[in-house]
């Protein structure tokens, strides 16, 4: 179950105020180890959510570069953010595609970067609309995850977590249906073993765009995925939490 805050918050104190609250939940829900929950700040605030976050809620990126360090103006290397506790990176988003006019090679390059720096890729795939009412949805997420993961071992493979979010669905109240997901859940599971054979059991495939506390459990669980991708939905941390509690 992952949690994607994108561009919010204007101030730290609104970050730590989320993080508190996120806190406070998960005392009152009595676990004690949550590992895999993944909560993801806006980069700037990163260091002073992980500060906040319980031990069992891990710290994500929303993005990565490929390099460790060196002339890379406004990047993030995967070594400074495993310095303030990341451990995962969300890499490949569908609006990093569009604003920023990220390809499937230099996704390839962030995933492969992530994977060396022990930070676990969470690969983001989905179709455009116009993709999608052509049909092609399966032949474009094939395409998005071979290219992706190219290079990957079964071994890298099994730090590994494909997100199928399609752009249409995403910030917009409109979902596939669950059939929809299934099929194309059980087309990436195919690819997968295809690729890695039996380690690919241990990549999760998680469903995201448009996830609420009401269609989580249809979109996320029942159609053969393994969680969530969270965005608009994770700013309440107790939606989270009951989303998470389906799941667990
Ligand atoms: P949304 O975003 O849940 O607000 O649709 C999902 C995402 O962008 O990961």
């Amino acid at each position: 179950m992952v949690g994607n805050l994108k561009m919010r918050w204007k101030s730290p104190e609104e970050a730590q105020l989320y993080a508190e609250g996120l806190r406070s939940v998960w005392r009152e829900s009595g676990r004690d180890e949550l590992r895999r929950l993944v909560i993801c700040p806006p980069g700037v605030f990163l260091e002073r959510i992980g500060g906040f976050l319980p031990s069992g809620i891990a710290l994500g990126a929303q993005d990565v570069f490929w390099e460790d360090e060196g002339s890379y103006t406004g990047e993030t290397s995967p070594l400074m953010l495993r310095s303030v506790g990341v451990s995962y990176a969300i890499i490949g988003h569908s609006e990093r595609r569009t604003w920023l006019g990220e390809t499937d090679s230099m996704i390839n390059r962030k995933v492969r970067s992530a994977i060396r720096n022990g930070i676990r890729p969470i690969l983001c795939v989905g179709e455009t609309r116009e993709e999608h009412l052509a049909q092609e949805t399966i032949i474009r997420v094939s395409e998005q995850i071979e290219e992706g993961l190219q290079g990957m071992d079964p071994v890298s493979a099994t730090q590994i977590i494909v997100a199928y979010e399609p752009r249409w669905a995403i910030g917009s109240d409109e979902t596939p249906m669950p059939d929809e997901i299934r099929s194309v859940s059980q087309s990436i599971r195919t690819l997968l073993e295809r690729k890695f054979g039996p380690a690919s059991e241990d990549v999760s495939v998680l469903y995201g765009g448009s996830v609420n506390t009401d269609n989580f459990r249809s979109l996320c669980i029942d159609t053969g995925m393994d969680g969530a991708l969270v965005g608009r939905e994770s700013l309440d941390p107790e939606d989270m939490f009951t989303m998470y509690e389906q799941l667990a």
